[in-house]
């Protein structure tokens, strides 16, 4: 890959997000503008996975986190999920060498169990492998609900009969209790919606929504939103 130029793109290195967490929305529809199955749209996708997670680590992100497929995808038609899931399975394993030579750290996250054992030994062998890594950490949320996740952390809170629950210690039974809240939030495809994303975590992240569908978003569209955060000013709630 072309290094990258941040200047080109006037953006302060000194002031990237620490975290992006990105909607990546609009594969179905990148397919059917071109008359072809959803699939390919996802297929397609994949590629886009690739050149983010490249560039968020050349350009020093800490953590990336891709809505990759949420508990209401569930109810999509069975022969989608079907397919999906079949990519997943390839690119879990295909992607293992690459990713972790790139020095990323990847995670999992969501509903896992969920998920067909072939599926979730890959997952568990990605984790394994990379957990030691020092570069981007890369979280992926399959099978992910925000409100699964709150509710997953109230019961383990309920087992644990812990009786004292603060902002800080509530944190700790998120499915994200190792990693910082989102600083910015990019859907893509133009759907002004959360879709169960991170409710919790995004009580105070910048959003961005594109009209660009996700296969067709890449290095220049990462940069050029990342241009627009550093235009934003976050309040947190004081003047
Ligand atoms: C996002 O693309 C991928 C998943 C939700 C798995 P979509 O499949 O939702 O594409 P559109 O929204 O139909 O275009
Ligand atoms: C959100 O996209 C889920 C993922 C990107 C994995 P959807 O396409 O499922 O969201 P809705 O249905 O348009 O809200
Ligand atoms: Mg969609």
């Amino acid at each position: 890959m072309k290094k990258i130029d941040l200047a080109e793109y006037k953006i302060d290195k000194r002031k990237l997000p620490q975290h992006i967490a990105i909607i990546m929305d609009g594969n179905g529809r990148w397919a059917k503008n071109r008359n072809l199955q959803r699939i390919a749209g996802h297929r397609e996708g994949i590629e886009s996975v690739r050149n983010i997670v490249e560039s968020c680590g050349e350009i020093g992100i800490s953590y990336l986190t891709l809505y990759t497929f949420s508990e209401e995808n569930w109810n999509r038609p069975l022969n989608e999920i079907r397919k999906i899931m079949a990519l997943l399975a390839n690119h879990l394993e295909s992607e293992l060498p690459e990713l972790n030579k790139d020095n990323v750290k990847v995670q999992f996250i969501g509903r896992l169990h969920k998920l067909s054992g072939g599926i979730r030994r890959k997952i568990q062998k990605m984790t394994e492998t990379t957990k030691n890594n020092t570069g981007l950490c890369l979280t992926l949320a399959i099978s992910y609900g925000g409100r699964s996740e709150i509710i997953d952390a109230v019961r383990k809170i309920i087992r644990a009969g812990v009786k004292r629950v603060t902002e800080k210690s509530f944190k700790k039974y998120l499915y994200t209790s190792d990693i910082p809240d989102p600083d910015f939030l990019i859907r893509t495809s133009g759907e002004q919606r959360i879709s169960n994303f991170l409710l919790y975590q995004i009580a105070y992240t910048e959003i961005f929504v594109t009209p660009v569908l996700w296969p067709d978003f890449k290095t220049p569209e990462l940069l050029r939103a990342i241009c627009e955060y550093q235009q934003r000013t976050r309040r947190f709630g004081r003047t």
